[in-house]
C-alpha cells in the first residue's frame, strides 16, 4: 500500500499558512484521519505486534500494508555503532563510525542554544545516514548527585539551562528528519538502584526542577519520543506511571508521539497498557501476547491498543523510512557534525582558574611537559549506551602536539596507570584498584619528564569506568594516587596546569593548591584535543561555564548533606523477630538492607540553589568560567519598571572587551525575590546569552525573561502561580560574580 507521506517540514508550512500550528506537537497529527483507517484494518495480532521489540534496537511496522519497522539508535553524543539484532555486542560493520560529539556537560559547559542546535542536527543528519528513525537521546536529567555515574551524559545542575539546551537540541535533530526521544522520563538522578529506586519528590519539587527540561523539550522542542525512566516515582514505575505519562506529558503538555520504555524497564502487562507506555523495549513478556490476552478476556479495552498504535504511526509518518538499499552506503560520520564537534569542544573548556595569567602557555617555550595517562586516553567508547565507534579521536596529547609551534618539544609520561573498573580488570597492565598506590618507576619518569619544562600540564581526572551508567561513583576523590603525584611534581617543577578529564565534578581541594591553573577538560568528542590544544597555547580564548558547581568535599552537596544519599540501611523483618532469633543463639544481625526510597527532600535546593541559600562555600560555582580577557558589564536597563502576566522583561546593557584578544562571554541574568512570601532559593537562573566581543570592542546585548518563567508551583492549588512584588535581576559572568542589580516589580 502506498502512503503519501506528508513530511514534517510541509506539514509545519500547510499548518502556519492556515493560521499556524499551535504546538510543534501538532505536526504528528496531519495523518491522523488516514492513520485511524489504517487502524481499523489491523488485527488485534498485528497491532500488539508493534508494541514491544522486533530486535534489540527495533520495533515492528505494519508488513501487510507496507508500513516499515522503527529503527532506534543510541547516543546523545553519537550515533552508537550497529549491534547484533538481538544484543549490544558488534555486529562488525564498517560504516558505522560516527561523530563522537562532546558529552552531556561539555555541551551544556558552552551555554550556547546555537551549539546545541547544530549537535542536534548533527546527530538527526548522521542518523539518517544510518537508516535510523529515532535517537534515543539526549539524556537531560537534572545533575542531582556530583557523583551521579550518568552526570556526564546528563546537561545541568539547573533546570532552565538544561531546558534551554535540550529543546533546542531536540529541534536540530527533528528538523533532519529524525525523532529525538528525551530521555529518562523522570527524575532518573541516581545509577544505584536506578532498576527499583522509588523516588519521592512533591509536586513543586518535580514541577520547578525535574520536569523543566523535560516539559521545554516537548513544548517548545516538539520532541516525538519519551523514553520513561527506570526507576519508580511517588510508588510507581516511570513506564506505568499514569501520572507523569497520561495527566502531565500527554494531558498538560499535549505530547502526541511514542512512548518507549528503558531497555528492561518494563513491568506489568496492565501497569504499562493502561498508564501510558507504548513500546516495551525489549522483548514481549509484558506488551505482547500477554496483552492480547488482557484485551480477549477485557481486561484491556482495545481503544487502548489503537490509541498505542496511533502515536507509533504518527511517529512513522512523520519520519520517512529510508529502505535498507539507500541507507548505510558510506561512514555515518559527516564533515559538518565534525566541525560542530570540534566548535562545541573549543567553547566547553572552563578556565577554574588562571594565577597571575600563567595561561597561555608562552609560544616560545622550548619545553612542555604532559603528565597523566588521562592525556592519551580514548574517551569514545565505554559508558554502556553512550558509547560511540568514532571515525577518530584526537586525544589531548595528540592535540597538543598537533598544534605544537615550531620549536617546541612535548615529552609525556603517563605517571599512573588506567584504572579499568568491573568490565576491565584483567586488562594488561591496568590499576589494580581505584586508590592503587603510586607506582615508583611511573613516577621517577614523570619527574624526569617535569624537569626544566616551562609549563607542565598534568592530566587528572576520571575515565568512563569510573563514571558510568549502572553505577555512581562512591565519592568524587580523584582516583589512582593523582593527588599523591602532582604533590612530587610540585617538588620539581612548580609551573602545574592542571587540566581535568572528566565528565562530573572531582574534588579538587589539593590539585588546586599545586597548580598555578587549572581547566575543566571534559570529555570532549573527537576534536577534543585540539580545542583544548588551542585553548592552552592561547590560539583562543577559553569561554566555556560551569553547568555544575564543584563542591569544596562530596559532603557539602545537598543530597549527602541531608542524609539523602546514599539511601539509608533499614532493619527488615519484625523487629521483634530479629531479638528473638538472636536472644535463641540465632543470626545476630537482622537483615539489613538499603531502602528502596530515595527522598528529596532537598527539595528546590539542588546543585546552586543549596548552596547559596544554606550559604556553603564551594570550590567553584556554577556559571564560573574564566577567559584571558576581561569583561566590562555596562549598566543593565529595564524596558520598564513593572510587568504582568503576558509581559516579556527585556533587559539591555553593554559588554565590553577590554583585553587583547577576540573572546566569548555567556552573560548570565538571575532572579532573586527579596520580599517572598513562599520559599526560595536565594537566587535563580532565568536568561543567558554566549556573545562575541572583538578586542577592545564593546557588544550591546538584551537578555528575556517571559513573565510566565517567574511563576512557582503553587501546592495548594496545584498549578503555576505568579507572586507579585519586588524582583532583583541579577545580571554577571557567574552566580558568584553578579556584576549589576536592577529592580523590577511584579503587579
Ligand atoms: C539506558 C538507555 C539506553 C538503553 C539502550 C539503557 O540501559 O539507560 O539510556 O538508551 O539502555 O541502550
Amino acid at each position: 500500500m502506498k502512503l503519501d507521506r506528508i513530511t514534517p517540514l510541509l506539514a509545519m508550512a500547510a499548518m502556519v499558512s492556515c493560521g499556524g500550528p499551535k504546538s510543534p506537537q501538532d505536526v504528528l497529527t496531519v495523518n491522523d484521519r488516514k492513520i485511524d483507517k489504517i487502524i481499523a484494518q489491523m488485527t488485534l495480532e498485528e497491532k500488539v505486534e508493534m508494541l514491544h521489540s522486533k530486535t534489540n534496537m527495533s520495533s515492528e511496522g505494519v508488513p501487510r500494508l507496507g508500513i516499515q519497522d522503527i529503527k532506534y539508535a543510541d547516543g546523545p553524543f553519537g550515533i552508537r555503532e550497529e549491534g547484533v539484532p538481538n544484543g549490544f555486542q558488534s555486529a562488525g560493520w564498517v560504516t558505522d563510525s560516527a561523530t563522537y560529539f562532546p558529552t552531556g556537560s561539555a555541551l551544556a559547559a558552552t551555554w550556547s542554544e546555537e551549539l546545541a542546535h547544530m549537535y542536534g542536527k548533527g546527530m538527526g543528519k548522521e542518523a539518517r545516514v544510518r537508516g535510523k528513525d529515532v535517537i534515543l537521546g539526549p539524556a537531560i536529567n537534572i545533575q542531582r548527585l556530583p557523583v551521579g555515574g550518568r552526570t556526564y551524559e546528563y546537561l545541568s545542575e539547573d533546570p532552565f539551562l538544561a531546558a534551554r539546551l535540550a529543546a533546542n537540541y531536540v529541534k536540530g535533530v527533528q528538523e533532519e528528519g529524525t525523532a529525538a526521544c528525551i530521555k529518562h522520563f523522570a527524575l532518573n538522578n541516581q545509577e544505584t538502584n536506578r532498576g527499583s529506586v522509588n523516588v519521592i519528590a512533591d509536586e513543586r519539587v518535580m514541577r520547578e526542577i525535574y520536569l523543566k527540561p523535560f516539559e521545554a523539550a516537548v513544548k517548545e522542542g516538539g520532541a516525538w519520543a519519551v523514553m520513561p525512566a527506570y526507576n519508580k516515582v511517588n510508588g510507581y514505575y516511570c513506564s506505568e506511571n499514569e501520572h507523569l505519562l497520561n495527566e502531565i506529558l500527554r494531558g498538560e503538555w499535549g505530547f502526541k508521539g511514542i512512548t518507549v520504555s528503558d531497555w528492561g524497564g518494563t513491568h506489568s502487562t496492565m501497569g504499562a497498557a493502561l498508564h501510558g507506555l507504548d513500546v516495551q523495549m525489549t522483548g514481549d513478556t509484558y506488551l505482547g501476547p500477554a496483552l492480547i490476552d488482557s484485551v480477549k478476556t477485557g481486561a484491556v479495552p482495545e481503544s487502548v491498543v489503537d490509541a498505542k498504535v496511533k502515536e507509533l504511526l504518527r511517529l512513522r509518518f512523520t519520519v520517512e523510512a529510508i529502505p535498507e538499499d539507500e541507507c548505510n552506503l558510506a561512514t555515518a560520520s559527516q564533515p559538518e557534525s565534525r566541525k560542530t564537534a570540534y566548535e562545541v569542544a573549543s567553547k566547553s573548556i572552563v578556565l577554574l582558574k588562571n594565577s597571575n595569567d600563567f595561561l597561555p602557555v608562552s609560544k616560545e617555550a622550548k619545553k612542555i611537559a604532559v603528565i597523566g595517562l588521562n592525556a592519551t586516553l580514548n574517551t569514545q567508547s565505554g559508558g554502556m549506551g553512550a558509547g560511540v565507534k568514532s571515525v577518530y579521536e584526537v586525544t589531548p596529547l595528540q592535540g597538543l602536539q598537533n598544534r605544537a609551534p615550531e620549536g617546541m618539544e612535548i615529552v609525556y609520561a603517563p605517571a599512573y596507570r588506567n584504572f579499568m573498573g568491573r568490565y576491565g580488570r584483567n586488562a594488561r597492565n591496568a590499576a589494580k584498584t581505584i586508590d592503587e598506590a603510586v607506582d615508583p618507576k611511573l613516577l621517577e619518569e614523570a619527574l624526569e619528564a617535569a624537569k626544566g619544562a616551562e609549563a607542565v600540564f598534568f592530566f587528572c581526572g576520571t575515565n568512563k569506568s569510573i563514571e558510568t551508567e549502572g553505577s555512581d561513583r562512591t565519592d568524587i576523590k580523584l582516583p589512582v594516587s593523582q593527588e599523591e603525584i602532582i604533590k612530587e611534581i610540585y617538588a620539581v617543577n612548580k609551573n602545574i596546569v592542571s587540566v581535568i578529564i572528566s565528565g562530573g565534578p572531582c574534588d579538587l581541594q589539593v590539585v588546586e593548591k599545586y597548580s598555578k591553573a587549572l581547566v575543566q577538560g571534559w570529555w570532549n568528542g573527537l576534536e577534543g584535543g585540539n580545542a583544548l590544544a588551542d585553548v592552552l597555547y592561547g590560539n583562543i580564548a577559553p569561554s566555556g561555564k560551569l553547568p555544575f558547581t564543584f563542591p569544596v568535599a562530596l559532603e557539602d552537596s545537598p543530597a549527602f548533606a541531608l542524609g539523602n544519599f546514599p539511601q539509608k540501611e533499614e532493619i527488615q523483618g519484625d523487629l521483634f523477630g530479629n531479638q528473638y532469633r538472636q536472644d535463641i543463639g540465632g543470626q545476630r544481625r537482622a537483615n539489613i538492607r538499603r531502602s528502596p526510597d530515595a527522598h528529596y527532600s532537598e527539595g528546590i535546593f539542588v546543585g546552586y540553589r543549596w548552596f547559596e541559600t544554606k550559604n556553603v562555600p564551594v570550590m567553584y560555582a556554577f556559571g564560573h568560567g574564566l577567559s584571558y580577557v576581561f569583561f566590562e558589564y555596562g549598566q543593565p536597563k529595564a524596558n520598564k519598571d513593572s510587568y504582568k502576566m503576558g509581559e516579556t522583561i527585556k533587559v539591555s546593557f553593554d559588554i565590553r572587551n577590554t583585553g587583547s584578544m577576540e573572546a566569548d562571554e555567556v552573560a548570565q541574568l538571575y532572579v532573586r525575590w527579596p520580599e517572598s512570601r513562599i520559599e526560595r532559593p536565594f537566587k535563580e537562573l532565568k536568561a543567558f546569552k554566549r556573545v562575541t566581543v572583538a578586542a577592545g570592542a564593546t557588544s550591546k546585548v538584551t537578555l528575556e525573561i517571559p513573565v510566565s518563567e517567574l511563576r512557582h508551583w503553587d501546592e495548594a492549588l496545584n498549578t503555576w502561580a505568579l507572586e507579585r512584588g519586588p524582583v532583583s535581576l541579577m545580571l554577571g559572568g557567574a552566580s558568584d560574580d553578579i556584576r549589576e542589580i536592577i529592580d523590577i516589580e511584579i503587579r
